[in-house]
């Protein structure tokens, strides 16, 4: 055998990383009365109409591919009046069965806290926060392994950031947005596995930008198209990573590194400025 065969890899190259789904749980709203009445990002239209039909398919899909894929959806009652709720990522942070909940920075958004920290209490949940500063759940919380990567700048409070901390008793690495299409973390940034991530740069301002270089050296870079298309609102479950179809240039990057890429036509979202990660609150046990 030539010499060079007994060269080892080594273990930590992504590529040659095994890639294992872990089962999720998520919590998901459906956009029964999903519209775009007001414009709180730069992708919001009132003037555009939204196709309620749909938006419900896509949702749907989402929903039952999350199923398919051996991941447990619980559902969150819609409330009327309320065509954001469907995103269930903003609606709180949840790790280690504890619930931050959310409050939100536009007066459009702000019932939508309580509706979804009543759905906590309900369920059991006992250790429920109601937070004294802004902040839109998972929208701006991502949880990497045990560390949570929290952004501000359009939306999330930084002083919600030391709140966060003292709650969780984990670090909380703030991060600045400076991108009004990137007005959540996770339209910037998604959660590969508990050391990796893929972001766009240039929706981060300069310090920041060196703060994930440092933490994260190796992790995959979004280009203006992946991130013009949302590419970086996905969700991984350690092997398979759902994120807009469209997003072709991560698709390719994410199959290099071991992961199985799907692409999931969330268009009709988009409208709101959502899409998969949007749509999706996880709940960590
Ligand atoms: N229209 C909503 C808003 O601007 C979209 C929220 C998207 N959610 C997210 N997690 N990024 O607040």
């Amino acid at each position: 055998m030539p010499a060079t065969d007994t060269i080892p890899m080594p273990d930590h190259f992504p590529s040659r990383r095994a890639r294992v789904a872990t089962p999720r749980r998520f919590l998901m709203c459906e956009p029964r009365h999903f519209d775009v009445t007001y414009s709180i990002n730069p992708w919001m239209d009132p003037g555009k109409p939204v196709d309620a039909e749909l938006a419900l398919a896509q949702w749907t899909a989402l929903r039952d591919l999350y199923r398919s894929l051996g991941h447990t959806v619980d559902v969150i009652t819609p409330v009327p009046g309320l065509p954001d709720m469907v995103f269930a990522a903003n609606g709180a942070t949840v790790v280690d069965g504890r619930v931050l909940g959310a409050r939100f920075r536009h007066v459009e958004r702000t019932a939508e806290g309580p509706a979804y920290l009543s759905w906590f209490t309900s369920r059991g949940y006992r250790d429920v926060h109601w937070p004294e500063h802004i902040n839109e759940g998972e929208g701006d919380y991502l949880v990497v392994g045990r560390t949570i990567l929290a952004g501000t700048g359009f939306r999330t409070d930084p002083r919600s950031h030391a709140e966060a901390q003292e709650f969780f008793g984990l670090p909380v690495i703030g991060l600045t947005l400076v991108d009004p299409r990137f007005y959540h973390l996770d339209t910037a940034l998604a959660v590969l596995s508990d050391d990796e991530v893929m972001y766009y740069p240039a929706a981060f301002s300069a310090g920041s930008r060196a703060v994930l270089r440092e933490l994260f050296p190796d992790a995959i870079l979004a280009d203006d198209r992946d991130a013009a298309v949302f590419g970086l609102n996905a969700l991984s479950d350690g092997r398979h990573v759902l994120l807009p179809e469209a997003a072709a240039g991560l698709q390719r990057k994410l199959r290099d590194r071991g992961f199985e890429p799907i692409g999931v036509d969330l268009t009709e979202l988009l409208h709101a400025g959502g899409s998969v990660k949007c749509c999706t609150l996880e709940l960590r046990s």
